[in-house]
């Protein structure tokens, strides 16, 4: 490309002072500019500046560069990549919060909100290995959720439109409900054929031999208890005694706990990241997917 005039530049922008920020919180503002060395956040006019000496004819020798906007290298928001933070380490009970995932979190939530960016990380879990012991010692049972069964769903997710879940279940979407002492504690949705991803507005088309889990919740009060492993492994062995290859999921990469759960249950292999850019009513939305890794409806795994 240089041969041929084309220069190449990207600009890693921290905080900026747009109207995104007037619509966050005081508190989280200030705790974005306490982490940037020049304690404050950066003025569209200089984003501007940048832009137009890169794009004018007295950047005749740069290119190939990232340009660091985010008043002080190293700071702790790291907006490097869209894959920053998508690998957490797993964490232990102690470390929930801890402040540089905290300010990430909050950075990508407000994108979130804003409806400017978001992203979910592609996870598969191929069916051919094997399952690992997530029993736990509470006496639960896991169950397929049956229309008659409705009330005590809507008892355990009261925020759910109960419209929602009777259509879902019309649709052929299944629900795998963890129970105890007969009121639900856990349910995760499995979907096969299209599946609707309702945080991105967006589809995807699992593969024939492949299914789509989504909506995962345990009860406030069961959470760290294990019983989602428990649905988990049942889940999977359920698709796997009908042949099935693989299954796929999305998660956000801030969910600690989801990404843990997930870990636990050997869906150890993130294939990609799906989201969306957008602007007003202008909306890009893009599917990455890892070389080598296989995209949903397209499961090309070893049986
Ligand atoms: C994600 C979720 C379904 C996990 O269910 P769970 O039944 O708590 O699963 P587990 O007991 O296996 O715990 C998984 C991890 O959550 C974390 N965790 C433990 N106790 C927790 C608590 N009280 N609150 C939040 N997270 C907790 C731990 O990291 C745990 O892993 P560990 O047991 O190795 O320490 C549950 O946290 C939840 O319903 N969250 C809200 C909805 C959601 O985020 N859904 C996922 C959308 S993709």
């Amino acid at each position: 490309m240089c041969a041929r005039g084309i220069l190449v530049h990207a600009i890693a922008p921290a905080v900026i002072g747009t109207e995104l920020l007037q619509q966050m919180e005081k508190s989280t503002v200030d705790l974005l500019v306490s982490k940037i060395p020049m304690g404050r956040v950066g003025r569209p006019e200089e984003v501007a500046a940048l832009v137009a000496w890169l794009a004018s004819d007295d950047c005749s020798f740069t290119t190939g560069a990232v340009h660091d906007l985010s008043g002080g290298p190293g700071h702790v928001l790291g907006l490097a990549g869209p894959w920053r933070g998508a690998e957490p380490e797993p964490p232990s009970r102690n470390d929930r919060g801890q402040s540089g995932g905290m300010i990430e979190r909050l950075w990508f939530g407000a994108l979130a909100r804003a409806r400017i960016y978001r992203r979910l990380i592609l996870r598969e879990r191929p069916l051919s290995q094997p399952f690992p012991d997530l029993s736990v010692h509470t006496p639960v049972s896991v169950s397929l959720l049956a229309a008659g069964e409705i009330d005590a769903y809507m008892t355990f997710r009261p925020d759910q439109s109960i419209d929602e879940v009777r259509s879902r279940l019309d649709e052929g979407q299944q629900c795998f409900a963890v129970w105890q002492d007969r009121r639900i504690v856990h349910a995760a949705w499995a979907v096969t054929g299209r599946a609707r991803i309702e945080y991105l507005s967006t589809e995807i088309t699992p593969a024939p031999d492949e299914a789509y889990w989504h909506d995962v919740f345990t009860a406030p009060a069961f959470r760290g208890r294990g019983v989602a492993g428990v649905r988990m492994v049942e889940m999977m062995r359920c698709f796997r005694d009908r042949g099935y290859r693989r299954m796929l999921g999305a998660i956000l990469p801030e969910n600690r706990s989801s990404l843990r759960l997930d870990d636990k249950a050997g869906w150890a292999r993130p294939i990609g990241l799906i989201g969306y850019v957008g602007l007003g009513p202008w909306r890009h939305v893009f599917c990455r997917i890892e070389r080598g890794a296989s995209p949903p409806g397209r499961a090309g795994l070893e049986p």
